[in-house]
């Protein structure tokens, strides 16, 4: 396994408040059009999640029609999805997708696996993001789509000399990456809420450019089909901050 053990999503107190605080994440706007794409490159064949979470877009997915499977590692997360009132629309399997165990029903049968919510830099090392790219590529038949979402790397934006990158403050939050660890691609990202109730999350995780993405997907049979800026399908330019990316198993 070489997903971190830290991983803020195994508290409960994390999970049974995921989707309250990540409510603009479920919101039509931001999840139809990644629900239209991602139903599109299932087609008639099933869908995988990688990481699942609270089922925020596999429930969508199923909503769709397509028959969707999950896998997460978080016990907590997997009991807020299956006491949601549609969770039988989705098969769930409690694994690491970083792990060579990591299996649901035939390995091979799947149109599409998808790993969302830049939730690939939760796996804090290069050979564990490598893993999740074998286990995506075991699980898909032929032609079969393994998509990424995922933000650019901000080291541009962080000052000569300084490791700090501040993504969000006003008067009740500061939100920050501190790039500490430039050898093994390692951060940690923070964010501190002031408001009535103060808290203080932070994360460890892999930041990872898209061209060593290609690479991982070369090593487990897979080429690049197409690379967006964002769920609308907007072109990918030096200027974009996050990616998705679709890659095609040869
Ligand atoms: C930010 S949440 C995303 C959940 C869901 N995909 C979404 O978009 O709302 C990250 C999820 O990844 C899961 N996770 C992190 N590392 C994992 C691993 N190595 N194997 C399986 N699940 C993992 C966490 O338990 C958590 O549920």
């Amino acid at each position: 396994m070489y997903g971190s053990p830290n991983d803020q999503h195994l508290d409960p107190e994390i999970a049974a408040n995921y989707d309250e605080r990540h409510a603009e994440r479920f919101a039509p706007g931001v999840l139809t059009p990644m629900v239209d794409t991602l139903a599109d490159l299932a087609g008639d064949r099933p869908a995988l999640e990688l990481a699942v979470g609270t089922g925020r877009v596999a429930l969508a997915l199923a909503g769709r029609g397509v028959e969707v499977h999950g896998i997460d590692f978080s016990e907590p997360m997997l009991a807020e999805l299956r006491a949601k009132p549609d969770a039988d629309q989705v098969a769930i399997t409690f694994g690491d997708m970083s792990a060579a165990t990591c299996e649901t029903r035939p390995p091979g049968d799947f149109g599409l696996a998808y790993l969302v919510y830049n939730t690939i830099g939760n796996v804090t090392s290069q050979d564990g993001q490598v893993a999740c790219f074998v286990n995506a590529a075991r699980h898909l038949g032929p032609d079969g789509r393994f998509v990424i979402e995922v933000l650019v790397p901000e080291l541009a934006s962080v000052p000569p000399g300084e490791t700090r990158y501040i993504f969000g403050q006003d008067e009740k939050y500061l939100g920050f990456d501190d790039y500490d660890d430039p050898v093994n691609q390692t951060f940690t990202s923070n964010h501190w809420h002031m408001g009535d109730t103060p808290r203080i999350v932070r994360g460890r995780f892999r930041f990872v450019w898209p061209s060593e993405l290609d690479l991982m997907a070369k090593l487990a049979g897979m080429e690049l089909e197409s690379r967006w800026a964002d769920w609308d399908q907007s072109p990918f330019t030096s200027q974009s901050r996050s990616h998705v990316s679709v890659w095609r198993k040869i």
